[in-house]
């Protein structure tokens, strides 16, 4: 057991508990843009699924509690992570070496700050969507709540949709940067498959970004185009 916490404490063992969080997380948003896609297809079908996903309050408040630990374990180990990572650099390096081009940006050495914009989203994210007014609706016989006419009025202002592409983007690059690098620390990165693995993270944080920043765009064109 007290290897183990040692383990985990190390910098290889904190990168993986970074890594299988974030998995987790990954997991999360791609259900959930997929989810939030019904919206564009049909509210009918959307109010549906939102009803089946809260009405079984035991399984919803099992994931809620399971999310929620997935966020503090990736928010506790990335700030430990940090805090190693300064201390290892207050030893200089005895011999500097030139090692090829530098996969380091801006955002890949901003994690704390594009990761600390996602805390500060997602309380005025549940604030709008999921305590937001959702005036209740009949549909095939069913008491619901009427989730897609809340979407829709959130999505009939222009500042609300220009806020959400903005923060999809900075989502989007904490994303870019922490894919790609759950990959190496699980090992799938290599010489061999480092090309394939920058597509495969880049293709997924273009689909699930590109997914959720398509919804407030097309549900204002059609509150537009509806006035
Ligand atoms: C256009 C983009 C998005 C839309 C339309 C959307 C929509 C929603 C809605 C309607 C809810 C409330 C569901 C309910 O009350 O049953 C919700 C909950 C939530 N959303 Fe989003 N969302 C979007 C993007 C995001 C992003 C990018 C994140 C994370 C960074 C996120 C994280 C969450 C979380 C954590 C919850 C609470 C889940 C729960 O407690 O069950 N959402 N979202």
């Amino acid at each position: 057991m007290t290897r183990l916490c040692s383990f985990l404490k190390s910098s290889i063992g904190l990168k993986i508990l970074m890594a299988v969080s974030g998995t987790g997380l990954c997991l999360f948003l791609l259900a959930h843009m997929a989810g939030n896609l019904l919206v564009l297809y049909s509210y009918e079908a959307y109010n549906n699924y939102a009803h089946t996903l809260t009405s079984n309050k035991i399984l919803l408040y099992t994931a809620e509690a399971g999310l929620i630990a997935v966020v503090l374990l990736h928010i506790v180990v990335a700030i430990a992570l940090v805090r190693k990572n300064r201390a290892a650099r207050r030893i200089p390096y005895q011999v500097k070496t030139n090692s090829g081009k530098s996969r380091r940006s801006w955002f890949s050495s901003n994690m704390i700050i594009t990761g600390g914009f996602v805390l500060f989203f997602i309380p005025y994210h549940l604030w709008h969507f999921k305590y937001g007014e959702q005036p209740p609706i009949v549909q095939g016989g069913i008491e619901m709540h009427d989730l897609s006419s809340l979407v829709k009025a959130e999505f009939s202002e222009i500042g609300q949709v220009i806020l959400y592409v903005i923060a999809m983007l900075v989502i989007g690059f904490h994303l870019l940067h922490g894919v790609r690098s759950l990959f190496a620390t699980l090992g799938a990165e290599t010489n061999r498959t480092a090309r394939f693995v920058y597509l495969v993270s880049r293709g997924f944080v273009f689909v699930v970004m590109g997914g959720f920043a398509i919804i407030p765009i097309i549900l204002f064109i059609r509150a537009v185009m509806n006035s």
